[in-house]
């Protein structure tokens, strides 16, 4: 089971603390919900190509440094968490989900890595104990994102890396067909394969709504990430954010 670690979220920007602890309830419950399909409704909307995004997370990551401690951030059932051991990483998942929590625990990666119930706007961990933290589609589900990447650094080592795994604004070529089928097609794979389609219409909005990529590099030089840089996938589809903890900070 995973262990509890209820922290307080941290005050937003724009919403007061009562509309930020709803909506953090909202996203709960919806991930509770999607948990038991949605290993199967990413390799079906993505057409697989989600699994290769995951490993370029890990080429990024390289081999275990420091202590070889990874956090997989908002890490869900916990597929990041299972590329990063078979690399040698000692992982820990967090994320409030039980029921993600619960369907990783039984579908990916199991016993191997530590499974933690945690939100990113207050983790449950000292200063300075990762080396690497990996956050895949989890930044656009808090409620108060910057407050979330404060608490990346803070949980970071000194020369620790962060690694953001997110959708993101794709090339102009590409944006008419990508948006016919996400709104038409996705919600429609959300109700027949997860059985919610308002999860998945969430999806299509959260994603229209999230930053491109030059603002999430600007957020994280804004943190106080250094070396911050990024990496394009499948034509801007998706995007791999880095960003270094300062080695003498
Ligand atoms: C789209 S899933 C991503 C799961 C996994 N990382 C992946 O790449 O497939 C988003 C995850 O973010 C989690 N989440 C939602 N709100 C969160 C928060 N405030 N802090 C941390 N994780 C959160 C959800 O429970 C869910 O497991």
């Amino acid at each position: 089971m995973p262990e509890s670690a209820s922290a307080p979220l941290s005050p937003a920007a724009g919403l007061d603390e009562a509309e930020r602890r709803a909506d953090g309830r909202r996203i709960r419950a919806m991930f509770d919900a999607v948990a038991p399909r949605y290993d199967s409704m990413n390799d079906v909307m993505s057409f697989g190509i989600h699994r290769l995004w995951k490993r370029k997370v890990r080429r990024m990551a390289g081999k275990p440094r420091g202590r070889g401690l990874a956090l997989d951030l908002a890490g869900g059932t916990g597929d990041i968490a299972d590329l990063m051991a078979d690399k040698g990483w000692a992982v820990v998942v967090c994320d409030p989900s039980q029921g993600m929590l619960e369907a990783g625990i039984k579908a990916n990666a199991g016993p191997r890595v530590r499974w933690v119930s945690g939100a990113g706007e207050a983790l449950p961990f000292p200063d300075r104990t990762f080396d690497v933290v990996t956050l895949g589609f989890g930044l656009r589900n808090m409620t108060d994102r910057k407050g979330a990447l404060a608490e990346v650094l803070r949980v970071l080592a000194p020369g620790g890396q962060v690694l953001c795994l997110e959708f993101s604004t794709p090339w102009r070529v590409i944006r008419p067909a990508y948006e016919r089928y996400s709104r038409r097609t996705i919600p429609r794979l959300g109700a027949a394969i997860a059985r919610q389609p308002e999860a998945y219409q969430y999806l299509v909005e959260s994603i229209g709504a999230f930053p491109d990529q030059e603002t999430l590099a600007g957020w994280l030089r804004e943190t106080g990430f250094i070396d911050v840089r990024y990496r394009n996938l499948s034509l801007g589809i998706a995007a791999i954010h880095v960003g270094a903890r300062p080695a003498d900070a």
